[in-house]
């Protein structure tokens, strides 16, 4: 029996030791193989590459929470921290400044905690998720303009504004009414197509007018008004972050029908004009400029004064007034350059130079100038475009002026649109817009 035992204990100990061998191999296996698997590394800032094609990364980490909402150009931190010298009161710290590239986040930026699945268009105009942007300062600060409320896990838009506490729709009405466009329809039976809303808040009017066919950028820095943008996009209204400030909008000139602020509280007179001038680059021939403001209104004597100062600079600049009712005045820009050949010699703001390209626009600082017209543009009285939808298909005049003729663009339509990813290239035939 003693002889029994003693042999029975060499025996268990091997056992125990051989299972605790197995499971621990078997948790080092399992752990390996989910570390392999993954294609996330979780807060580590770098790339990691490899493999015969070494530029193809073969992770890709994620972000620290705290850049949840990061945006490399538009970084207030960026600024902090480089001690950028810039103009504040120019608004250039809310312009674009790209860090050089042993400061850029190699890593993809997480949704922030709680993140549900947008709420699909044309719900989402009125209602976002709470968790997808926390952030519910604008309902307690714009409370009495009914920008936005909060409602349990969402954020609901009952479409009010700085200026229309009492929904984007009727005041858009009210825009349409003052133009006599027929049954008081903004898209002026496919006329006016393009908008620019500067000073957008949470673009509550650019996201009422998509409902007339008419579609609006809308813009807004990250200011005291923060996270306005993000409310936009979210609601699925187009718009982006920027500023009115020294550096041209990035569009081609002569692109917009309308061009729209409501208590944006821009300084139009500063620097000579330079604003207003780069609003009216951006407007078609015959474009409006509808401002809804006190200067519009009001008769104390400081607002007196800008309205008076206004009406002289938009007056050399040759617009006229289209309208005026209540807290807001439409100009309407010239079909031609004659206004402009009028006008005595030395007159501010100048004609700008012949050698300005007003088409060059990325990174280009904005001009105090007048920009005119091209002799077909001048000729034609006016932008000569098709009404929408037609506009989508018809060769817009403007091509003239580039030496692109109709039946160049005719022929250019009928050939089959070639789409090139990686290797292959589809052939997709016209038309290329259902
Ligand atoms: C009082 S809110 C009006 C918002 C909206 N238009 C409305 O009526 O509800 C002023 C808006 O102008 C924007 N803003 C101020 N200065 C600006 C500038 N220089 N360029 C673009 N937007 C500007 C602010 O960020 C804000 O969106």
């Amino acid at each position: 029996m003693g002889r029994g035992k003693a042999d029975g204990k060499p025996r268990k100990r091997l056992f125990t030791t051989v299972l605790l061998l197995a499971i621990v191999g078997a948790l080092f296996f399992l752990y390996s193989r989910k570390s392999g698997s993954s294609s996330i590394e979780y807060g580590s800032k770098s790339l990691k590459f490899g493999g015969d094609d070494s530029a193809i990364p073969k992770t890709i980490p994620v972000c620290d929470d705290r850049l949840s909402e990061l945006i490399p150009c538009l970084d207030r931190n960026f600024i902090y921290q480089t001690r950028l010298k810039l103009d504040l009161t120019l608004m250039e710290h809310y312009e674009r400044h790209c860090p050089m590239p042993e400061r850029r986040y190699n890593c993809l930026i997480p949704p922030p905690p709680g993140y549900k699945i947008p709420i699909k268009w044309p719900k989402s105009i009125d209602q976002v998720w709470r968790a997808n942007i926390p952030h519910t300062h604008l309902a307690t600060e714009k409370s009495d303009q009914r920008w936005m409320v909060v409602k349990g896990e969402k954020i609901v838009f009952p479409g009010g504004g700085t200026h229309f506490h009492y929904g984007a729709d009727k005041y858009i009405a009210s825009i349409a009414n003052m133009l006599n466009f027929p049954n008081n329809v903004i898209n002026n039976e496919g006329r006016l197509r393009n908008v620019f809303d500067v000073g957008c808040g949470v673009a509550s009017f650019g996201g009422y007018l998509l409902s007339s066919d008419v579609i609006a950028m809308s813009l807004a820095p990250n200011d005291v008004h923060e996270n306005q943008i993000q409310f936009a996009l979210e609601r699925g209204i187009p718009a982006y972050l920027g500023v009115l400030g020294t550096l041209r909008l990035p569009y081609p000139s002569r692109s917009f029908e309308l061009a729209h602020c409501s208590r944006c509280r821009i300084d139009w007179l500063q620097r000579n004009g330079i604003l207003l001038l780069e609003l009216d680059r951006i407007l078609r021939p015959g474009g409006y400029f509808a401002y809804s403001s006190p200067e519009a209104y009001a008769q104390d004597e400081e607002d007196r004064r800008i309205w008076k100062e206004m009406s002289a600079l938009v007056g050399r600049m040759c617009w006229k007034i289209a309208s005026k009712r209540n807290q807001t005045v439409i100009w309407v820009k010239p079909l031609t350059n004659d206004c402009y050949l009028k006008r005595e010699p030395d007159t501010h703001p100048p004609l700008c130079s012949p050698s300005d390209d007003p088409d060059a626009v990325w990174g280009v600082k904005m001009k105090a100038c007048i920009t005119r017209y091209s002799d077909q543009m001048h000729r034609a009285k006016g932008a000569d475009l098709a009404p929408w939808p037609a506009r989508l298909t018809t060769p817009p005049p403007r091509l003239a002026d580039f030496n692109y003729s109709t039946e160049m663009f005719e022929k250019n339509m009928k050939q089959p649109l070639c789409i090139c990813k990686g290797n292959a290239a589809y052939n997709i035939p016209p038309p290329y817009f259902a």
